[in-house]
């Protein structure tokens, strides 16, 4: 085992710092560079019979559970921008219990790591029932839900040990923003923007490698954050997920409270949460809703809140004018790859804290890398 793990004492920390790999991996032979007489694409193989009844679906619905949904959740702005067709979430749990819509225009993207999730796997089953085209994101080659669906990609991040979830979180986003882009590849006036971002994923193992050297950086806010009892994360946008994510990393490997929240429902209930002791990590990177996300922090700085604010490099003095707050500076991104740059720094964070508080990192009390029953 420990030489599986390397020069790593943990396969989370492993998995953590093998990121720029795993996203190399997971783009290889799929961004075509293109010319002067060709435009820069993505090719996937395993979608591209299909992309025309995708387009043409009604809507595309993404099924998934615990990491897995939250990676679907940071792709779908970029998705929904790109294709045109509305693009709605479920929680395979939650879709089973209503019994909740899904027909036959429906395009139905089911995101797992492992492909063998009991949740996910019986809403495939569903959708297959109501006629849905079904499409896998899976890491796992001739899993359940890569043999079920009629069409996917495999992420290719390598094979994932720790229970946390976290090479595969940032495969996925990089395999749904490709998604998105071959789906957008049809439409003239999107070029550009295609083409900016295909530049951003070409670019993103490096920054990825850049927001790695954070890590002595999180091991000493973890050691200020260790005896802590909760910890708020306040995103929106693209870092909706982001907030999600981390404040789940941070609930099952750190065993501690942690809760993501949507900073633009901070004034429908959580504010009441904020005082001077519960610490708040605010995600403000560069992008369109930078100037909403500054206006949060000054509805919390003068609330009197302990925050910590993860920005773009640079922008230190700008989002924390007074000084008042701790700063985690990341390198920026195309906006809709942000998620992948910005999660690391929390990854680092939720692993620093399990390791002091002394809790069992690879695997987790009361948790399964798979959970294969319902
Ligand atoms: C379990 C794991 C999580 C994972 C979820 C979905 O709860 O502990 O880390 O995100 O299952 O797993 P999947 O393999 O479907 O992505």
């Amino acid at each position: 085992e420990q030489i599986k793990k390397g020069n790593y004492e943990h396969f989370m920390q492993k998995e953590i710092h093998e990121q720029p790999e795993s996203l190399t991996t997971t783009m290889r032979g799929r961004l075509i560079c293109g010319d002067s007489s060709k435009a820069k694409s993505v090719l996937l193989g395993g979608l591209k019979d299909h992309l025309k009844t995708i387009r043409r679906s009604r809507r595309i619905v993404f099924i998934g559970c615990g990491t897995s949904y939250n990676a679907a959740l940071a792709a779908r702005p970029f998705l929904e921008e790109l294709s045109g067709v509305p693009v709605t979430m479920e929680l395979a749990s939650d879709l089973l219990d209503r019994q909740g819509p899904i027909y036959r225009e429906d395009t139905a993207v089911f995101v797992s790591q492992s492909g063998e999730t009991a949740d996910t796997l019986l809403a495939l089953q569903y959708a297959l029932e109501n006629g849905a085209l079904c499409v896998g994101i899976t890491n796992t080659v001739g899993s359940a839900i890569a043999r079920n669906t009629h069409c996917g990609v495999h992420i290719n991040a390598g094979c994932e040990i720790g229970v946390a979830s976290t090479k595969a979180y940032t495969s996925q986003i990089a395999v749904m923003a490709m998604m998105a882009l071959a789906i957008g590849d049809d439409t003239i006036s999107s070029q550009a923007r295609r083409e900016a971002v295909i530049d951003g994923l070409f670019g993103l193992p490096n920054k990825v490698k850049e927001v790695l050297k954070l890590d002595d950086e999180m091991k000493d806010l973890a050691k200020l954050l260790m005896d802590e009892q909760s910890l708020l994360m306040f995103g929106r946008g693209y870092n909706y997920a982001t907030a999600l994510e981390g404040a789940l990393k941070v609930k099952e490997v750190a065993l501690m409270h942690s809760e993501g929240i949507l900073a633009g429902e901070m004034k429908h209930g959580p504010l009441a949460l904020v005082d001077e002791t519960l610490p708040i990590i605010v995600i403000a990177t560069h992008d369109a809703c930078f100037s909403k996300q500054q206006s949060v922090i000054q509805q919390l700085h003068a609330r009197k809140g302990r925050l910590i604010v993860m920005c773009s490099k640079g922008e230190g003095p700008l989002v924390c004018s007074n000084g008042s707050c701790r700063v985690i500076e990341v390198p920026q991104v195309a906006d809709c790859l942000q998620p992948v740059v910005n999660i690391v720094p929390l990854q680092l964070l939720s692993y620093h804290l399990t390791v002091l508080r002394g809790y069992n990192v690879d695997q987790p009390r009361n948790l399964a890398k798979s959970v294969t029953t319902q």
